[in-house]
């Protein structure tokens, strides 16, 4: 597996490749991965003949009291894993190679309006702003083809999604289902901030997800009353809940009854940690 850290020599090795007519994927992280991430990288590979991961802790993407100094950075380990699972390069650039010398304050930012605003976006205020900026700055880096990004994010899958669309960017998007530990919690680098009984507490989110989409799917319209009720269920395990919320899967407004796409998503935080997830169905 070849190692960049600086763009010009990722970026010599791609144009080789790309006039070889190789189809280049990009499988964007910030990494300490987990089995979620190496099932992008083989997705990826599936999908194209050379796949690029991304391993950048972007600090555009944190709020100033959020985990960036914490987010555990085990470039070393990461490595080991993308070669486990046979990714052809990994990009690990510095932030000074992303985003030069001048101050973030000062960066050309991306926004895509509308689908940015509410649940992580209301929580997290300029997060999508950053997610966006970074993955079209990558975007522009690596030309892929393709990239490949999980559906945890849901809503980050759908503001990259639009961006692609408004900026008329020539790459072909895909989503890789969300990966869970046994106990159905869904795969995430914060997942290592639990101990043993905060992770057992955790599960109450997609249980709650769960039964939420079995009221739905056996005819219970009342979301907002849904809605409560899984709240009332996330608070009663000790979890702090952000948001759980019933809403249309492609537009990310509240559910109603002409929907047929649904999707649930919630944010809770566990301690001090903020975990999201997300069930989407057809009714
Ligand atoms: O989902 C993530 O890990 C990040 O938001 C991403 C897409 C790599 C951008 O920094």
């Amino acid at each position: 597996m070849h190692r960049f850290a600086d763009r010009q020599s990722l970026q010599d090795a791609l144009l080789e490749r790309r006039h070889n007519g190789l189809r280049i994927a990009l499988v964007p992280t910030m990494g300490n991965l987990h089995a979620g991430h190496l099932q992008l990288v083989k997705q990826a590979r599936e999908l194209a003949d050379y796949t690029v991961a991304t391993i950048f802790v972007n600090p555009l993407q944190f709020g100033p009291d959020e985990d960036l100094d914490a987010y555990p950075r085990t470039l070393d380990n990461d490595c080991q894993l993308l070669h486990s699972v046979q990714c052809d390069a990994v990009f690990h650039p510095t932030v000074a190679e992303v985003y030069g010398e001048s101050p973030l304050s000062e960066q050309t930012i991306v926004h895509v309006p509308s689908i940015s605003d509410g649940y992580c976006g209301t929580s997290r205020p300029g997060h999508f702003d950053g997610v966006a900026t970074v993955v079209c700055k990558l975007f522009n880096l690596v030309m892929p083809d393709i990239a490949v990004f999980g559906l945890k994010d849901y809503q980050q899958f759908l503001v990259i999604s639009q961006m692609v669309k408004d900026l008329c960017l020539p790459i072909t998007l895909h989503g890789v289902e969300i990966v869970r530990e046994n106990s159905g919690l869904a795969m995430s680098s914060r997942n290592g901030y639990l101990d043993e009984s905060q992770k057992s507490q955790a599960r109450v989110l997609y249980q709650t997800l769960i039964e939420t989409r079995a009221q739905i799917e056996s005819g219970n319209s009342n979301f907002n009353e849904l809605e409560a009720k899984a709240i009332e269920t996330i608070s009663n395990k000790g979890l702090r809940p952000d948001y759980f919320a019933v809403c249309s899967a492609q537009t990310l407004k509240p559910a109603c009854l002409s929907d047929r796409q649904l999707v649930i998503l919630t944010a809770a935080f566990v301690g001090n940690s903020r975990l999201i997830d997300n069930i989407r169905f057809t009714v």
